[in-house]
């Protein structure tokens, strides 16, 4: 039956109750959507909202739902027609205009080129196209495009990760590691950062960090967005002796170069170590992991004894998650985004 546990595939028989679940999810996340500062949240966590297998992410005018199947099937089994009005009658009562699918494999690390279109239709299957908007979060504004690939632009569950580091930024230097789109850039920017570095393997991800630096009035100084691998770049700036006052440590859980492979569970003590040597006395590491396969007191433990190994005195400042109100952990669970903030000496 919907809402006990049923794939939401499989819920799709029970047409009432899967309604009633998505009234109760949207009415859940009540705070957030009275707030018009904000227009990306969550509006459905899968098993924690009764609807095993759905997660349904807000971002303006665009609902983003995605499908966690247990096979890896590819083409995947599209989204069922019912599934696709229940949800096109909850963007309407929400007011938002278009529903864009995206179908998560099991293995989301190893999907190739080719693959992304199937998963990641850049059609919507209800409503008009949007290509590329703003939508907002605490008065920001991002670029989001809803269709392009399985990310759209945005994590909304590091909402409050950026907050903090817009309320610590105010006169530090920060260097944004794995900066994707620059969400972090962009809050520490107004936040009152000095200077923001924002570091990844992606050109179009910062080109589009660049442009969302633009959408909030600040004007992006090329040479703050560097292309390269985050733990050659780490070397380099410390051996140069550029420090920062705040170092954010935001990777995927698994990443392969040419030269090297990391996986968080396994390299996150290394990876501290490395940040660590172009953070500044007195300075704060924000180190932050979404692997919900690796426990919390193992993350820390982890990150503690790279520190330690090397000698730099590390004070734990703060633990933060994911946010509950619209990423309510399932019974039984942990929340799976660890954010450790850390004082180094
Ligand atoms: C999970 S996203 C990071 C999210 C981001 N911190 C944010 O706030 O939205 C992963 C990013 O890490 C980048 N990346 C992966 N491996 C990398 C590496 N070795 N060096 C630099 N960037 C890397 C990818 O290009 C991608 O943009």
């Amino acid at each position: 039956m919907a809402g006990t546990g049923t794939h939401v595939r499989g819920a799709v028989r029970q047409p009432d109750a899967l309604r009633e679940l998505l009234r109760l999810a949207v009415e859940r996340r009540a705070p957030l959507a009275t707030d018009p500062a904000t227009t990306i949240y969550r509006l459905v966590n899968a098993a924690a909202d009764g609807l095993p297998g759905l997660t349904v992410d807000r971002y303006g005018d665009a609902l983003v739902a995605s499908l966690y199947d247990d096979d890896d099937r590819l083409p995947p089994r599209p989204m069922p027609e019912p599934l696709i009005a229940l949800l096109a009658e909850t963007a309407e009562t929400i007011g938002a205009r278009a529903l864009y699918v995206k179908y998560r494999p099991k293995e989301a690390g190893r999907i190739a080129e080719d693959q992304v279109e199937m998963l990641a239709p850049p059609k919507p299957v209800w409503g008009p196209d949007l290509g590329e908007f703003v939508a907002v979060e605490a008065g920001l504004a991002y670029l989001i495009r809803p269709g392009e690939g399985l990310s759209v632009g945005l994590f909304g569950d590091m909402r409050e990760g950026r907050a903090r580091v817009r309320a610590w930024a105010d006169g530090r230097r920060v260097l944004n590691c794995f900066a994707y789109t620059c969400g972090f850039g962009v809050a520490a920017a107004a936040g009152g950062a000095i200077r923001v570095l924002n570091l990844d393997l992606s050109k179009p991800a910062l080109a589009w960090g660049q442009k969302n630096y633009r959408a909030n009035g600040f004007e992006p100084d090329p040479y703050d967005f560097v292309y390269g691998d985050v733990f050659d770049w780490l070397a380099r700036l410390a051996k140069r002796g550029d420090r920062f006052e705040l170092v954010i440590l935001d990777p995927p859980g698994f990443s392969r170069t040419r030269r090297r492979r990391f996986s968080a569970a396994r390299d996150y003590g290394e990876l501290a170590v490395l940040a660590a040597g172009c953070t500044a006395a007195d300075g704060l590491l924000l180190a932050c992991c979404n692997v919900a396969e690796l426990p919390w007191p193992r993350f820390r433990d982890q990150v503690l004894a790279g520190l330690a190994g090397v000698g730099r005195a590390a004070e734990v400042a703060g633990v933060y998650h994911e946010p509950a109100v619209d990423f309510p952990a399932p019974a039984g669970t942990e929340p799976y985004l660890k954010m450790l903030l850390l004082r180094l000496g």
